[in-house]
């Protein structure tokens, strides 16, 4: 399979071809979301609750991503991968933003990063683009500056700001956009009136790709799951069932058999 680049997503949208993505941590997971052939892999801050059991995705940093992204890279031959750039990494400055930024594609050998809708995201987001990283923006819901966590753009004026911040990512040269948890006709609407892909979770139909965090579609996470996330496996189960096997058969003497257990001769154990 070969690599996906940058004008391959773009091209996709050209052709209303639907986009996909994932989130990955660690290099397990990186492999097999790479083997199925998933476009873009997000290296997300989602990290901060799916993995590290931390409440809020304001709790990683770059240290932490980075360790992460580095893991993920290493079991990624194919998809396009994204850095999240995580909560305070890229809000102080232009050059702050750009150093993290680089971090992620020198350090940890990501393709592009992304980052959400904040108060001087405009001018950084632009500043990112101007040294060659490729953005992904992020509106609508955006966890790390959310006071609530409902559906947002509801009502027109809302509606309204989602979609000129849609439009000002887009001015800034990002090469898509990720829309959070909106209505889907908004979505549509927002869709429509871009050149760049927009990728949905929460969003509807109507986006060019969709995203989802993959614990949720796995069912391998212990958080309460909004009504957009659809899962797939209950892995949790599974998971449990193995370990609680395992268990019995120590507890029981099953475990280990013969057939997982080392041998040698009673001629060779006499003379020892
Ligand atoms: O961190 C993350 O997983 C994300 C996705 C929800 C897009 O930002």
């Amino acid at each position: 399979m070969n690599k996906v680049r940058l004008e391959d997503i773009l091209a996709k949208k050209k052709r209303a071809e639907k986009i996909t993505m994932l989130t990955a941590y660690d290099y397990p997971l990186a492999r097999v979301i790479d083997q199925s052939g998933i476009d873009i892999i997000l290296v997300g801050d989602s990290l901060a609750n799916v993995v590290l059991g931390l409440s809020s995705t304001r709790d990683v940093n770059m240290d932490i991503m980075i360790h992460h992204a580095k893991a993920v890279r290493r079991g990624v031959q194919r998809a396009f991968l994204v850095g999240d750039m995580p909560c305070g990494s890229y809000e102080k400055s232009p050059e702050d933003a750009i150093q993290n930024a680089k971090r992620f594609i020198d350090e940890a050998g990501c393709d592009g990063v992304k980052l959400e809708w904040c108060e001087n995201c405009v001018d950084v987001a632009a500043a990112i683009v101007k040294t060659g990283i490729p953005v992904m923006g992020h509106v609508g819901l955006t966890p790390q500056t959310a006071v609530e966590f409902k559906v947002q753009g509801k009502d027109a004026y809302s509606a309204r700001r989602i979609m000129q911040e849609s439009q000002q990512f887009e001015a800034t040269g990002c090469f898509s956009l990720v829309l959070e948890c909106i209505p889907d006709r908004l979505a549509e609407e927002i869709t429509k009136g871009l050149k760049i892909p927009t990728i949905g979770i929460g969003a509807g139909l109507f986006c060019d790709g969709q995203v989802l965090v993959t614990h949720d579609l796995l069912g391998f996470s212990s958080q309460i799951h909004p009504k957009f996330v659809k899962q797939y496996v209950d892995l949790n189960s599974t998971v449990l069932q193995a370990i609680q096997q395992f268990q019995k058969e120590v507890l029981h003497g099953q475990f280990p058999d013969a057939k997982h257990s080392y041998h040698m001769s009673e001629e060779e154990l006499r003379k020892s």
